[in-house]
Formats: C-alpha cells, structure tokens, sequence
C-alpha cells in the first residue's frame, strides 16, 4: 500500500500542500522515478499538483490542476531542495479531457506535453500505463505491479481514505490518440 500512500499526499486538490507526506512513511530516494511535481499558475493564483511521466515528453494528472502556466520538477526526493537528480521542464501543452465536468468533478484527467523530452535516468523514468483488458478496481492501488491504474481527483485533505480515483484504463483510447496526435518529432498538431 505504500505507493498508494505515496501517491495520495503528492495528488491533493488545489490549496492542499501537496509536496507533503500524509499518513505515510518517506519513500525510499527515487523510488518512484515517475513522480512529477507540477507548480501551477492558475486563474486564482499559483498552486501546487501531483503527476507522474508516462512518456519520456508527457507527464498525466487530473484535470482540475489546468493552469495557464505549469513547471514539472522531476527526480525530487525533497522538492524543498536543489537535488542534483531534479530535471526542470515547462509545459508545451496542457491538454484537458474534452468531457472534464468541473462541476462534478467526471473525468478529472490532463495530459502535459513538456518542452523538452527528459533525460531517463535512474531517478527519472516513466511509469507504464495499463493495457486494455488488464483490470484494476478502481479505489485500489494507483500503482500496481509498476501500471499506473488511476489518478487521484479528490479526496479527504488529511489523506485517508475515502478518495475518489479517475480509472485511467477508461481513458486509454484518449490518452494514446493525444499522445499520437502530439508527436515530440515536430512538436506540432497532426491531424486527427
Ligand atoms: C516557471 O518557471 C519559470 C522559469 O524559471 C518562471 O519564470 C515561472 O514563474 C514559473 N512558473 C510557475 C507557475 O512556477
């Protein structure tokens, strides 16, 4: 359960301090070379978000997180420190789901296509997306056997369950069209 723990302080809505740990223990340094540490500039101010890589020039979060300017930090083990492991990078584009309500919060999934393509490393590395027809309640592990099922949308502020995840399987046809549409080769948009 660890990763899960992991993954629900690093995923807190906006205003929550993410970049703390909640209810869980300090992970081993780079244990989860996925994690993305997104600094956002939103409509109502600067706020802070989870994410992980999912490709060497993409990073998936939630939705609600949009801002009009985002930094991805990756390779943190303290994002309150300069870490020799840490690669900077802004994002080209922030890419909401065409049905993200808002409102009820249906949805809740973005993909950000960075600037620049990251250095894989052992302290940066993508994490892999599950296949079609390898399940994985939802409200289970966000990570399991190393695929990311699930993406936290909401949840209780202090971290304990119950939280609500966004079963990314459910989007698999939308991620894999964006991320084809948004080839990093020329860094423009081909056409559907
Ligand atoms: C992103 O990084 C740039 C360059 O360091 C900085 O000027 C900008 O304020 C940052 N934006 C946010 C939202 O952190």
């Amino acid at each position: 359960m660890q990763p899960l723990l992991l993954l629900l302080a690093f995923l807190l809505p906006p205003g929550a301090e993410a970049g703390k740990i909640i209810g869980g223990r300090e992970a081993r340094p780079h244990s989860y070379p996925y994690m993305a540490y997104l600094r956002v500039q939103g409509s109502e101010g600067r706020h802070t978000c989870g994410g992980f890589l999912v490709r060497e020039d993409f990073v998936m979060t939630a939705a609600h997180c949009w801002g009009s300017l985002i930094n991805v930090t990756l390779g943190a083990h303290n994002i309150q420190r300069q870490e020799r492991t840490q690669q900077h990078i802004s994002v080209l584009r922030a890419i909401r789901h065409p049905d993200y309500n808002p409102w009820n919060i249906q949805n809740d999934i973005m993909l950000l296509q960075l600037s620049s393509r990251i250095r894989q490393n052992a302290a940066v590395r993508p994490v892999a997306l599950p296949q079609a027809g390898n399940g994985g309640d939802s409200g289970g592990p966000l990570v399991c056997n190393n695929v990311a099922q699930g993406i936290v949308s909401y949840g209780a502020n202090n971290g304990t369950p119950p939280a609500v995840f966004t079963r990314i399987l459910s989007y698999l046809p939308w991620v894999q069209r964006t991320m084809r549409r948004f080839k990093w080769e020329d860094q423009t948009e081909t056409p559907l």
